[in-house]
């Protein structure tokens, strides 16, 4: 892969690394996500396409019993950007006859473009974006210039003749193409509807307009409509130098969109396109969604590039059009773990948006609010009160983790979701939300915790026994530090909330104990809770234990156990086996430092760093991060850029050997935690933005942004200085030890490091 400051870009057209690939260059708006494929091919993609839409899920290809009902798989919906392109009579399929190829993803404007010369006498160029001024529209251009006179029949088309890609695999190798998720469909003249496979046999609407030049005069194509296909052809006879231009705008919808999906596209077939003004309006949404998120890094690596994909991509799956979605661990961009929303989305990509863009953490975190009552049902289910968020959601939020496994077990994520609700309230300010959702959660899930913690008369301790911590190597331990201390403050978080507004919200506080059957005495108990929760901690090495076990366990031989970088339940041992040793698959402890520091003092942070980095295998992409951000605390630059280098270029790079799989969001939001958390020292508490720098060695500068408390917040660092500048309102600062209040009057302040 290529950088280019705004663009990362490639010059091979290598059919192995193509699906790979394929999904580095995915572009999307929150609504779509669409891998890179090649629109034209016929040979190098499996499924046809790729393209995914936020909460369309067929019926799941594992037959595993979940939670009320049956798994649900993410699908390959149709492909709408399909061409068909001919010259003299052979089909152009993405490999034979190509050079100069080269296929770029342009993080500013936001576009994908891939261009190539095509035996030598025609220049082909393709591009397409998933457009964020109206996330359900995608734009395509195709531009074909002729060197000499040949026959080209182009067809620009709608096909739903796709299956999934059934990339699932830890190894880019070319399997079997996955089911094809559509029942039925009809074709009309430039659209097609499709019904799928799920639960509420869902219709997908799709439709097109295009517009198509010959050195500029517009020329009428015929309809062209096949199995499956609806589309139009244009048969032109070109002379040298002839140009021909696509542009082609779809729209789609589905009955999730609501009930008038149809007549949208209706209208949308007869409206009148203004081409320029569909461009502008993207852009404008991306410059102003970049100004308040960009970082700029100085720096003589390729690490500003890799650092601004990270963020592309989240913004790229970012759902901006409603709270009913949500960010998957892979996000649109592949079918591994089938659209799921795990504990990644709270933890490692919330904080993202909870400082750059608060409304879009909002409708996150009111999605969780809406998945409420599947919790509770969940809950009852596992003979638990309050509610019990899943450890994988689908877009319902209900339980997708086989019943038989994980998800009783992984329940860390009931406190990950009150942990972000927390701290969204403490960077916003937002206490609105809390009213209107947040408290009901928080109550719910502290009402969790006060039926799953047991009470032992034998040590006089709270313990939270059959649980599985962030690290799934270990998967039935007691007492997880990690899964105790956020209980703990889940706890108290739900408590101190009800306090405040029982005493300044009476009326709402009524309100929420008639619907909950809440009644305030519950709070001793979870406060009772919250003190009593044991902690395994050897106080001699100022060491805590990742759970009551860990430190009985025999140490593991990594160099035998993981010989190559595939991890170790790929490649020697099973999850029985690992279960004797001391092996920790993914940053536990030390994630539990990076997220509460005020609990632990400098020397446990260290003696947790260095007891357990050796003993971590990184069998996860969400390991790396943590091990930055809190080397970076303690000091140690040079091992905290090693494990950003990991972070920031891991899909790039293909680091975990499974990007073909879909991109890792947690990684892309832990990787902005290590750039602004870690490098650039930024923490909020108590309505006081602490800036402490700690800049790697291969870095001359940064600059950040923030938006903290409706103040936006620019960071400029240097070698020698740090540079806070705030606008729109008063913000309390600390910059590098030094205390100060900026202000609309005294909007900046510098301070020498
Ligand atoms: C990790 C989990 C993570 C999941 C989805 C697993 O491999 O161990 O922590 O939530 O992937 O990204």
């Amino acid at each position: 892969m290529e950088y280019a400051n705004w663009s990362i870009y490639s010059l091979e057209n290598d059919v192995e690394k193509r699906q790979s690939h394929n999904a580095l260059f995915t572009v999307g708006n929150g609504y779509f996500g669409i891998r890179g494929f090649f629109e034209e091919d016929t040979i190098g993609e499996v499924g046809n396409g790729g393209i995914y839409i936020a909460g369309i899920n067929g019926d799941g290809v594992d037959k595993r019993a979940v939670f009320e009902g049956k798994r649900r798989d993410l699908c390959n919906v149709m492909n709408v950007l399909r061409l068909h392109i001919f010259v003299d009579g052979n089909q152009l399929n993405g490999v034979d006859g190509i050079s100069n190829f080269r296929r770029e993803l342009d993080m500013q404007g936001a576009v994908y473009t891939r261009c190539y010369r095509y035996n030598d006498r025609l220049n082909v160029t393709l591009s397409r974006f998933a457009d964020m001024a109206d996330v359900h529209r995608i734009r395509q251009d195709a531009t074909l210039v002729a060197d000499e006179t040949m026959d080209l029949t182009i067809r620009a088309l709608i096909d739903s003749n796709v299956t999934n890609l059934n990339y699932e695999s830890c190894e880019p190798m070319p399997i079997q193409p996955g089911v094809n998720h559509i029942v039925s469909r009809e074709v009309g003249t430039d659209s097609i509807v499709t019904l799928l496979d799920d639960e509420d046999s869902t219709r997908v609407f799709a439709g097109q307009q295009i517009m198509l030049t010959v050195n500029d005069i517009a020329v009428e194509g015929s309809i062209y409509n096949d199995d499956g296909i609806s589309g139009r052809e244009w048969n032109i006879s070109l002379k040298a130098g002839d140009k021909v231009a696509l542009c082609k705008l779809v729209a789609v919808y589905t009955d999730k969109d609501g009930a008038d999906s149809e007549q949208k596209i209706g209208q949308f077939l007869t409206s009148k396109i203004d081409w320029d003004k569909v461009d502008a309006a993207h852009k404008n949404c991306w410059a102003e969604r970049w100004a308040t998120c960009d970082i700029q890094v100085d720096s003589d690596t390729d690490d500003q590039t890799a650092l601004r994909y990270d963020l592309f991509e989240l913004m790229c799956v970012c759902p901006t059009h409603t709270d009913r979605v949500s960010i998957g661990a892979r996000g649109l961009t592949g079918e591994m773990y089938e659209g799921c929303v795990f504990w990644d989305n709270e933890i490692f990509q919330l904080p993202f948006f909870t400082f750059t863009d608060p409304a879009s953490a909002r409708r996150m975190l009111a999605w969780r609010y809406h998945g409420l009552d599947a919790a509770r049902r969940y809950a009852q289910y596992n003979w638990f009160d309050g509610a019990m968020y899943p450890w994988e959601s689908c877009e319902k939020g209900r339980e997708q983790t086989a019943l038989e496994g994980g998800g009783f077990y992984a329940i860390h994520i009931i406190a990950d979701i009150a942990y972000a609700i927390r701290q969204y309230l403490s960077v916003t300010g937002d206490n609105a939300f809390i009213l209107e959702m947040g408290a009901e959660v928080l109550m719910e899930t502290a009402r969790f915790w006060a039926s799953r913690a047991d009470y032992s008369e034998w040590d006089g301790h709270w313990h939270i026994n059959a649980v599985r911590g962030p690290n799934e190597y270990d998967v039935f331990v007691n007492d997880s530090a990690y899964t105790n201390t956020l209980a703990a403050l889940n706890l108290r978080t739900a408590a101190e909330t009800l306090t405040k507004i029982k005493a300044e919200a009476p009326a709402k506080f009524v309100e929420l104990c008639a619907k909950t059957d809440f009644d305030f005495s519950e709070t001793e108990k979870w406060l009772t809770i919250a003190d009593g929760l044991y902690i395994c901690y050897d106080e001699k090495r100022h060491l805590i234990a990742e759970d009551a076990n860990y430190f009985n366990r025999r140490p593991l031989d990594l160099n035998r156990a993981k010989p190559t970088a595939k991890r170790i339940i790929d490649s020697t041992m099973n999850y029985e086996w690992l279960a004797v040793y001391q092996i920790t698959k993914q940053s536990d402890v030390v994630t539990l430092m990076c997220l509460l520091p005020e609990l632990f003092s400098e020397a446990h942070q260290l003696a947790a760093y260095e007891y357990y980095e050796p003993r971590t295998a990184h069998d996860s992409s969400l390991s790396y991060a943590p091990y930055a951000w809190l080397a970076a605390r303690l000091g140690k630059a040079e091992q905290a850029y090693e494990y950003f280098k990991n972070c920031a270029y891991l899909d790039i790079a293909d680091i975990k050997l499974n990007t073909i799989s879909g991109l890792h969001f947690a990684n892309f939001g832990g990787t902005w935690q290590v750039a602004v958390f870690g490098f650039g020292g930024a923490s909020f508490n108590d309505g006081k933005l602490i800036v402490t720098p700690k800049l790697p060695q291969a870095w001359n500068g940064m600059t950040y942004h923030l938006i903290c408390h409706g103040v936006t917040v620019e960071v400029k660092i240097t070698k020698t200085t740090v540079t806070v500048t705030a606008q729109g309102g008063d913000l309390p600062v600390c910059v590098a030890g030094k205390d100060a209040v900026l202000s609309d009057e005294n909007s900046t302040i510098t301070v020498k490091l």
